[in-house]
């Protein structure tokens, strides 16, 4: 089926057809192309943006929706499992966007059913569709995807949007440059992606104005507290890296911040109002993105949307 589990399934033709089908909901994001069509939003982790921008897609695209975010009031708290619950909203959706803790669940899902599953989140794994509204804002502040001075900072271990975006960037030539203290480093897998897909990186423990002046996507994250087994260690690592305007005065004219958001304490609120600042846009792009998404998975083509 056409399920998106993982952003490294996508060709580099696929990734900007998917931008040009975003640039057409930014356009018009109204539409009834799903009217008639259930999508199904299954949150086994909290979620604010995530979760209610595919419901915001749903909606402009004339679907209706069903499903639920607090997983503690549905059967799975009566020990439903994952299959049984996936095959039961199977017989009530078209397209079913999942939430999981559980690395691989939504892989998992999508070998069970045969309605299209959207992985809106598994674990510390990957994050697809939010490598999709990155790479929209990114094409959109850049001009391009191509050739970039990429820098990922702060819990590089366990956030799977960095995982997926090093995916999806591998078609791009990018140079990455990993930011994080030894204890969130990017996990080794992802590094042997990197150099088994001829993707440069360098690694950093320091985060300063001299490393990132020649960025051209900088890339902040929080530290996930939820994915630590010591919450002790947690409490040494939170504030590791905090950006702040005085960091920013000698930085490239086209430097963007992304952050996929929720932030914590990564990025002070004076940063908000710097025009190199872009973290509410992109999650505005999100909106677009994932109109794109929900249209995609159920086989309507970018002719289909061109008005
Ligand atoms: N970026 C992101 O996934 O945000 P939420 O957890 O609020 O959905």
């Amino acid at each position: 089926n056409r399920s998106l589990v993982t952003i490294a399934e996508h060709s580099k033709e696929k990734i900007l057809y998917m931008i040009e089908m975003a640039k057409q909901f930014e356009a018009h994001p109204n539409r009834t192309l799903l009217e008639g069509k259930v999508v199904a939003t299954l949150f086994f982790e909290p979620s604010t943006r995530t979760r209610l921008s595919f419901e915001t897609a749903a909606n402009r695209l004339g679907a209706r929706v069903i499903g639920f975010s607090d997983p503690k009031a549905t059967s799975s708290s009566k020990g439903e499992t994952l299959k049984d619950t996936i095959k039961m909203v199977s017989n009530y959706a078209d397209i079913i966007v999942m939430r999981h803790y559980l690395e691989g669940a939504a892989r998992y899902a999508s070998e069970v059913t045969t309605v299209p599953i959207v992985n809106a989140g598994d674990g510390a794994n990957q994050h697809p569709s939010q490598t999709m509204l990155d790479l929209y804002s990114i094409y959109k502040t850049q001009g391009t995807l191509e050739n970039l001075n990429i820098f990922l900072v702060g819990d590089l271990k366990y956030g799977r949007t960095v995982h997926s975006l090093l995916m999806a960037m591998r078609h791009f030539n990018p140079t990455f440059h990993f930011i994080a203290p030894d204890e969130l480093k990017m996990p080794e897998e992802y590094k042997i992606y990197c150099r088994s897909h001829g993707i440069k990186y360098v690694e950093h423990t320091d985060f300063s104005e001299e490393i990132i002046a020649d960025a051209d996507i900088l890339y902040m994250t929080r530290v996930q507290r939820e994915r630590f087994t010591d919450l002790m260690e947690y409490e040494r690592v939170k504030n590791v890296y905090i950006l702040r305007n005085k960091m920013l005065e000698h930085t490239r004219p086209n430097l963007r911040i992304l952050h996929p958001l929720p932030r914590v304490n990564e990025i002070a609120y004076d940063v908000d109002d710097n025009p190199k600042a872009y973290y509410f846009q992109q999650a505005q792009n999100g909106l677009y993105a994932r109109e794109a998404i929900l249209c995609d998975v159920l086989g309507i083509t970018l002719d289909d949307v061109k008005e």
